[in-house]
């Protein structure tokens, strides 16, 4: 041990103040430095992730230096905890934080980032609190603790501020408010250290970029995990299944993984991982059955173990000291308990051709899960098993699929940071469809992927809504594990329906390769506007928000704009879903020429449109010189090695390109370069017409393309 980490565990002991001293700064990974303050614990939401960065993908950013406000962040110990200090400007704004489902500025909130269910108001707890926020100012912080922080996101100021607010009377000066500004964000961690990242820019989309490559880059799912999916209700039988298999078929729905709900085990909640032989009396039969109809099987559990499980008193020593549901909880914070429980799965389910897992109730409730006062053997304590449990779930099963060189796409309840490679998307019960796209919207600032399930409707008008909002998410699905509803439920809408789930598969490989993009490049698939180039909250704030008496106060214009209700989907897509009851919306284009993405006709440029799209229609609108690659309505995803036609589309007058992702869609392959990047290209031509092309894939790459026909949506002269 060195002299000053001596010193500084002196200090602690002691319950010494340590100098509110300014950071030391390392470049670990272009553009992003790490900062020590005091002596951190050696568990970490990174040492569990074990994330590698993507280090090719940093090339593909400007290079940056250290920014500005590096030797202002400050960090103290003081009775055994940490403090940060990052300061913060008037006009600034804050997003992050975490999967947070009302709010996407941050600025002036206080959270305690703590891995639980969402309960209904932003507080900090909810499934992925992950500990990292981006500015608009572009630079991003990263807190690399595996505890529960205390973050004031900008609320109180010190009587020392160089930049302290004004004291007005309340009697007489209309503009007093509560909440006057803060010029800092503090950090509040409990432990006698903490590691801190100083992400740069220049842009806060560059700052999202750097921090998801520092955690490995975005997963790249399966090709038939982009595809349709729906869950069974609960108790369903192999033969019922199959036959809901069949019935998408013949419907004519897209159909491409089905999940099994609680039912399928010998027993649930706690779990055995064994089949019930009752209902699935030959497993290995049934998932053949299934993938011999092009449907994988996807299992609903949780990772506590049943006292009927067979691996229940293997594992009994390498578990924690409190049961859930009267289930032991595998300390997976034990290689040996790791080993265990994936070598049940392994045997048990992947084995025999189960392409993923829905790993429920790793977040929370409180009243379900250990306290905090339980033990864990390896020595990690509750509040950091709590923090990192769903990051070892993923960690574990994911693990178990590459070992077969076979990629996985899967829903769990609960991640934080460094999970950002994981194949997994996270849900929850609650059921408001505009909290659920704020979700969608903040997932982009936090390295997860979140779906807005469907689950049921009290209207055949909801339901519509609903899914038309699904199908532009990372994952199209259907929750009908309590409500058992079909996509044809509601028959006044069933075609409709039908039309959107078959979109979802048409624009396959615009979002296979938007995908690539986020596993490559770091750029989230999913996100908030924000983070779109162009986008002005001005003009939001002139026309769709309240306007306030205070508009001069940079402060009060910087927190006040926040759009919560529209985001991007991929490179070009701006999706405005509509909520049950609503008829017309207004939607923000950001500066550039916007067009229809139904009809191709020119929208609009920076300004606020007032929208009355009609029930049949989610409006989505695209850039200038877009395009969007396209395929067949299939109803499942292309295997490897089969070919899958293009429609090439183009929207608007300007020229376009793209680079469209292909591999074999299952393996890993791609890790060792079996992956191609096909240019397409739109360029006009003398005759004053736009023309197509698409380069020839190189020699001794992947090609699954077939026919390609091209498509200019806005009038071609
Ligand atoms: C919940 C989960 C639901 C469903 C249900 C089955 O915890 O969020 O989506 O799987 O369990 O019991």
């Amino acid at each position: 041990m060195n002299f000053i980490r001596l010193i500084v565990i002196l200090a602690c002991a002691l319950n010494v103040v340590t100098a509110n001293a300014a950071i030391d700064w390392h470049e670990v990974v272009p553009g992003v430095w790490k900062g020590i303050v005091g002596t951190p614990e050696d568990y970490s939401l990174l040492s569990v992730a074990d994330c590698k960065p993507n280090l090719d993908g940093f090339s593909r950013l400007p290079q940056v230096g250290l920014p500005a406000l590096a030797d202002k962040i400050t960090g103290t110990v003081s009775d055994g905890k940490t403090s940060l200090s990052i300061p913060l400007v008037k006009n600034e704004q804050i997003y992050g934080f975490g999967l947070n489902f009302q709010n996407v500025h941050q600025r002036g909130k206080i959270l305690n980032l703590h891995v639980d269910h969402f309960g209904g108001k932003d507080t900090g707890r909810n499934h992925a609190p992950v500990p990292f926020y981006v500015s608009s100012a572009g630079y991003g912080i990263f807190v690399n603790s595996a505890r529960y922080l205390t973050v004031y996101a900008g609320s109180g100021a010190r009587k020392d501020s160089p930049d302290a607010p004004v004291a007005k009377d309340r009697n007489t000066d209309r503009s007093w408010t509560s909440r006057p500004y803060s010029d800092a964000v503090s950090v509040l961690v409990p432990a006698p250290g903490a590691e801190i990242y100083l992400i740069a820019g220049p842009t806060p989309m560059d700052v999202v970029r750097r921090y998801n490559l520092l955690c490995g880059g975005g997963p790249l799912p399966p090709r038939w995990g982009l595809g349709f999916t729906q869950r069974t209700p609960t108790k369903y039988s192999a033969d019922k299944v199959k036959n809901e298999a069949d019935e998408f078929e013949r419907m004519g729905y897209p159909l491409d993984f089905i999940g099994l709900e609680p039912g399928w085990q010998s027993k649930a909640y706690p779990c055995t991982f064994e089949w019930d032989s009752t209902r699935f009396a030959d497993p290995q039969a049934f998932v053949a059955d299934m993938l011999a109809r092009k449907v994988r099987v996807n299992l609903w559990t949780n990772p506590y173990v049943s006292p009927d499980s067979k691996i229940y008193n293997e594992m009994y020593p390498l578990s924690g000291s409190h049961t859930v549901w009267c289930g032991i909880v595998p300390d997976l914070a034990d290689e040996n308990a790791r080993r265990l429980w994936q070598d049940k799965l392994d045997r048990e389910h992947i084995g025999i051709g189960v392409s993923g897992y829905k790993i429920d109730e790793v977040d929370g409730y409180d009243f379900y899960l250990w306290p905090d006062v339980a033990t864990f053997p390896s020595g990690v304590s509750a509040e950091q098993m709590r923090q990192t449990y769903g990051l070892w779930v993923q960690k574990v099963t994911d693990d178990a699929f590459r070992k077969r060189n076979t990629r996985t796409f899967g829903l769990v309840r609960a991640s934080n940071a460094g999970g950002n490679s994981y194949p997994y998307v996270l849900y929850n019960d609650n059921y408001n469809h505009e909290d659920f796209i704020t979700a969608l919207i903040n997932s982009g600032f936090c390295g997860v992927l979140w779906t807005p399930e469907v689950r049921g409707s009290k209207s055949s008008e909801e339901w519509l809504r609903r899914i038309q909002s699904v199908v532009f998410s990372p994952m199209a699905m259907i929750n009908a594990w309590s409500s058992g509803t079909k996509p044809w439920s509601f028959p006044d809408v069933a075609e409709q329906v039908k039309e959107y789930s078959l979109l979802r598969m048409r624009m396959m490989p615009y979002w296979y390769s938007e995908f690539a993009r986020y596993h490559f490049d770091g750029i989230p698939p999913f996100r908030a506007m924000n983070l779109e180039p162009g986008f002005n909250p001005e003009t939001a704030a002139s026309t769709v928000m309240k306007s306030t008496s205070l508009d001069d106060d940079p402060y009060l214009e910087a927190v006040s704009k926040e759009i919560k209700d529209q985001y991007m989907a991929g490179e070009y897509l701006l999706v405005a879903p509509m909520f049950a009851g609503q008829t017309s919306r207004k939607v923000v284009l950001p500066a550039g020429d916007w067009y229809d993405f139904y009809t191709g006709e020119y929208v609009g440029n920076a300004r606020t449109l007032e929208v009355t799209p009609g029930l049949d229609r989610i409006p989505v609108y695209v850039k200038d010189g877009a395009i969007i690659p396209m395929t067949d309505p299939l109803l499942h995803a292309p295997t490897k090695g089969e070919k899958y036609n293009l429609e090439i589309r183009h929207y608007g007058k300007k020229d376009g390109h793209y680079r469209l992702y292909d591999d074999d869609g299952e393996t890993f392959d791609y890790e060792k370069g079996d992956y191609a990047w096909r240019d397409i290209k739109v360029e006009r031509q003398k005759n004053g017409m736009l023309k197509g092309s698409i380069s020839k894939v190189e020699k001794n790459k992947p090609n699954n393309i077939g026919k390609v026909t091209w498509r200019f949506m806005t009038e071609n002269k």
